[in-house]
């Protein structure tokens, strides 16, 4: 399977990084409007660089891995997507939902296999929690909550407000796709933001109210001085929940130890990507596809809204 990788950051890095360890996979082309970014990875790929991305798209790939600023993957996307290349794009899908319909017009037009890369999906830890919920040993469920601290001041674009969705539609939206994953549509949402020393909103708390029933709790922060996540799930019938390190602890009700599992897994941007890779040999279908990704995206802007506006935003 031949791969070429639209934006030569630190995405497009880490992911070419894990492709070539994947069995017939070969990166053969590397574009960014960087020129001097996309020939040095390409150089150490022994790979084609472009600055145009219509140039790589004319070129032998079967796939194309997305990796350019959150405000310009609408164009590779599309322009991708007509060419019929399979595409795999890095979150969120954009920053505004007309650029999100123009995208899964455009992919459900081509009929061509994509994901959006949520990548806490493939961390052993976060899938285990969410397994012990959808295999129902947890019950019916009250709350999912997920809280993580990364001290940082958004640089270049992710501090531009011109380029950048603020926290919550780049960052918490890895979160709103988990609870999402668990909980299923969103029906209203909550939320406050902070925005200290920088022009985006650096701190957010919100909580969904899920269609089908039970709630959701995302606190995320760059502001925090200490970093570190926790995440769980609450059910009826029992508690799955990670506290900080890489242990999932799991209670039912009903019993009276505390099971403690360290799940062993890859690499998660590996993971991602041989699965994507899986899917588009066997024709197949990707999950979270850009549709998904559409349905998180308006959820993240609703939480703006709402912390703009102080008021509930209702679906
Ligand atoms: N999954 C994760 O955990 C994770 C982590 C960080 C970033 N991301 C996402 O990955 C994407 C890239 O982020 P990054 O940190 O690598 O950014 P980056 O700024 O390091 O790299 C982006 C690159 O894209 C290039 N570029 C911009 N417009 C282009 C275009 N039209 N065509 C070709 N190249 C173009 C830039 O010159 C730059 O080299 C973003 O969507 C970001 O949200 C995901």
């Amino acid at each position: 399977m031949k791969v070429g990788i639209i934006g030569a950051g630190g995405m497009g890095r880490a992911h070419a990084m894990q492709l070539r360890q994947i069995n017939g996979v070969e990166v053969v082309a590397v574009c960014d409007v960087d020129e001097s970014r996309a020939k040095e990875l390409a150089n150490e790929l022994n790979a084609m660089a472009f600055k145009d991305h219509r140039d790589l798209l004319s070129t032998d790939v079967d796939a194309v891995w997305v990796c350019t600023p959150d405000f310009a993957h609408k164009e590779p996307v599309i322009d991708a997507a007509a060419a019929g290349k399979h595409i795999f794009c890095e979150k969120p899908i954009a920053n505004t939902l007309e650029d999100a319909d123009e995208m899964v017009e455009a992919v459900t037009k081509a009929g061509v296999i994509n994901m959006i890369g949520y990548v806490l999906r493939f961390y052993p830890t976060f899938s285990e929690v969410r397994r012990r919920f959808a295999d129902g040993e947890l019950g019916e469920l009250v709350t999912a909550w997920i809280r993580r601290f990364m001290p940082w001041t958004p640089r270049d674009w992710y501090g531009d407000p011109r380029f950048s969705g603020g926290i919550a539609i780049d960052f918490s939206t890895h979160d709103v796709d988990w609870l999402m994953w668990i909980g299923g549509s969103v029906k209203c949402v909550y939320a406050r933001t902070a925005m200290i020393g920088t022009q985006v909103e650096n701190d957010v708390w919100a909580i969904l109210t899920f269609a089908n029933g039970g709630t959701g709790v995302v606190g995320d922060s760059f502001i925090a001085a200490i970093g570190g996540a926790c995440f769980g799930i609450v059910g009826s019938n029992g508690t799955a929940m990670v506290e900080g390190d890489e242990t999932v602890l799991v209670k039912l009700r009903s019993e009276q130890e505390v099971q403690r599992i360290t799940p062993s897994g890859v690499n998660p941007v590996l993971a991602e990507d041989a699965y994507f890779v899986e899917c588009v040999r066997d024709g197949k279908s990707a999950e979270p596809d850009l549709v998904w990704g559409r349905e998180v995206l308006k959820v993240t802007i609703a939480i703006r809204q709402s912390a703009a506006s102080n008021e509930l935003v209702n679906f």
